[in-house]
This record gives structure tokens, C-alpha cells and sequence, in this order.
């Protein structure tokens, strides 16, 4: 019976410890202020900025400001998400939650390098820097 029971539980602790990570994809989780005494630290995003210009396909730098991070963080690791705003700013934020460009990132390292996919040229494209809340950048452009 002991046989049995321990892989279970294991199972059940990979399970969950797997299924975690997706909920932080989901946008409306983004203003969520968790209880406990850790903190919530939402990096301000350095770059990009309103002037910025990406090319498809190259290696780009996002930067964000380490120095507002309180003692005790929540959720250390981060997750950068493309979206796009539209004229007016209705329809929210369009995260890509299902394509993030670069994922479970140390937010102390303050940069991650990743590749501009390949999307639609657009003069209102926002990162969204994403660790147990989230910071959006100014709007920017893709061009290809
Ligand atoms: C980073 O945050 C600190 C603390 O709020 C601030 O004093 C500093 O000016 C910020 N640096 C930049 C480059 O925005």
C-alpha cells in the first residue's frame, strides 16, 4: 500500500507544480495583489520605450529597473509578453499569453534578450513584464 502512496502524492506535487506557471498567462491575473507578508514587485520597464523601433527576426533587449525591488519578492521569476493597443485604447491590452516572447526569467538579472517574432508591422505594439504583477511598456513599433 506504502508502495503506492508516495508516487501518488509525488504525482500530485509534479502536477500541480506544472499546472502553476499557466495561471500567470492569464491577463485578469495581472492586478492581482497576493495576501502575506511577501511583496508584490512590478518592475517599471526601462525598454522599450515610445521611440523604439524592432525588426523582425532580430535579438532585442528588454531592461527594467531593479532598484525599486522590495526585500521580500513573491514571485521572482518573470514572464514577457507581446501585446498591442488599438486606436482610442479599446480592447485592452491583447497579450499573446499562449506566444510569451521569453519566460521564467530571473526579474533580478533587470534584462532579457529574445528574438522579435514574426508579426504584423504596427506603430502600438506594449510589453507586458509580468512577475506577480505586471508592468506594461510605452507603445513602440515592429517594423519587418
Ligand atoms: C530606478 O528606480 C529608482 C528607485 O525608484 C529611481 O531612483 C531611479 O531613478 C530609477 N532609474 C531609472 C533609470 O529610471
Amino acid at each position: 500500500m506504502m508502495m503506492f502512496r508516495i508516487p501518488a502524492a509525488l504525482l500530485l506535487l509534479t502536477f500541480g507544480a506544472s499546472a502553476a506557471p499557466a495561471l500567470r498567462f492569464e491577463p485578469q491575473q495581472i492586478a492581482v495583489q497576493p495576501q502575506g507578508k511577501r511583496e508584490v514587485w512590478a518592475p517599471p520597464i526601462l525598454c522599450p520605450t515610445s521611440g523604439t523601433v524592432w525588426q523582425t527576426g532580430s535579438t532585442v533587449t528588454v531592461t527594467w529597473n531593479t532598484s525599486t525591488r522590495p526585500p521580500q519578492v513573491s514571485n521572482p521569476t518573470g514572464t514577457l509578453l507581446l501585446g498591442y493597443l488599438l486606436p482610442g485604447g479599446q480592447g485592452g491590452e491583447n497579450l499573446d499569453v499562449d506566444n510569451p516572447l521569453a519566460n521564467n526569467f530571473p526579474l533580478d538579472a533587470g534584462e532579457i534578450d529574445f528574438e522579435v517574432p514574426d508579426v504584423d508591422p504596427m506603430t502600438t505594439y506594449i510589453v507586458a513584464l509580468i512577475g506577480d504583477s505586471g508592468n506594461i511598456s510605452p507603445e513602440f513599433t515592429i517594423e519587418n
